[in-house]
């Protein structure tokens, strides 16, 4: 397989099986900073290029032996959907319940130790609160709009009025609330230095760092998900109808 330096990220994510990890693992942003090329965020992770390229062809080459991944470039845009909500919107919604429980309780008892647990806490019920909003946004509005303009094409019908004008304006706005959960990602991984654990940290404190990072793997997939995947699809879709 060869993989063009001057592809973007998000092409590669999406093409490439087994991307996202070995992104997720070299530091490089994948699904907000999706539109960088791979030259360009080699060189802001500071990571040669060559051996960035090592590990993508290692990834594809372990990811193809184990359970394939679902083509969702080619499969009813729909389906994506449905399974966006099915498994990210569930999780986001029961892990962000866990999350500001299990903060509430390690703040009780660490917090006064180690205060920057309560900046964690304030930012993570932030982030909470934007991503439910999101979410409502995405379910209510954009992907039910998206699903009838994929049945208008098969049917061979004109797109469906839309109150919005372009389907571009609210997936603008989406991709520009997935660059705030990144930042704010971004920063929780600041505040605690990589999730790094005190010595004096106790199982619920473990918990709330296991569970953070978890949240954040699962949201970079997520938002690569729509960001490179179902948002260029739509793109496209409108652009041709
Ligand atoms: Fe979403
Ligand atoms: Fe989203």
């Amino acid at each position: 397989m060869t993989i063009a330096t001057t592809k973007t990220v998000g092409e590669i994510a999406a093409e490439v099986p087994g991307s996202t990890r070995e992104f997720e693992k070299l530091g490089i942003d994948y699904c907000c900073g999706g539109s960088q090329t791979l030259g360009e965020a080699c060189a802001q992770a500071k990571i040669p290029v060559d051996e960035a390229l090592d590990r993508l062809k290692q990834g594809a080459a372990a990811a193809s032996k184990t359970a394939s991944t679902e083509d969702w470039k080619s499969k009813p845009v729909a389906d994506l959907i449905a399974h966006i909500n099915a498994t990210h919107h569930v999780f986001v919604r029961s892990e962000c319940s866990r999350i500001l429980a299990l903060a509430e309780k390690v703040v009780g008892v660490h917090g006064k130790n180690h205060p920057e647990l309560l900046q964690v806490q304030e930012q993570f019920a932030a982030l909470s609160e934007e991503l439910s909003l999101h979410l409502m946004k995405e379910e209510q509005i954009l992907f039910p709009y998206v699903i009838r303009m994929e049945e208008s094409v098969l049917a061979g019908e004109p797109a469906p009025p839309a109150m919005f004008g372009t389907v571009m304006n609210p997936i603008g706005m989406m991709m520009q609330e997935h660059d705030g959960a990144g930042d704010a990602l971004r920063s929780l991984r600041v505040i605690t230095h990589d999730y790094k654990l005190p010595d004096d940290a106790c199982a619920s404190y473990r918990a709330l760092y296991e569970a953070l990072q978890g949240f954040e793997a699962d949201l970079h997939q997520h938002i690569h998900k729509e960001n490179n995947i179902l948002f260029p699809r739509v793109a496209a879709m409108e652009r041709a109808h």
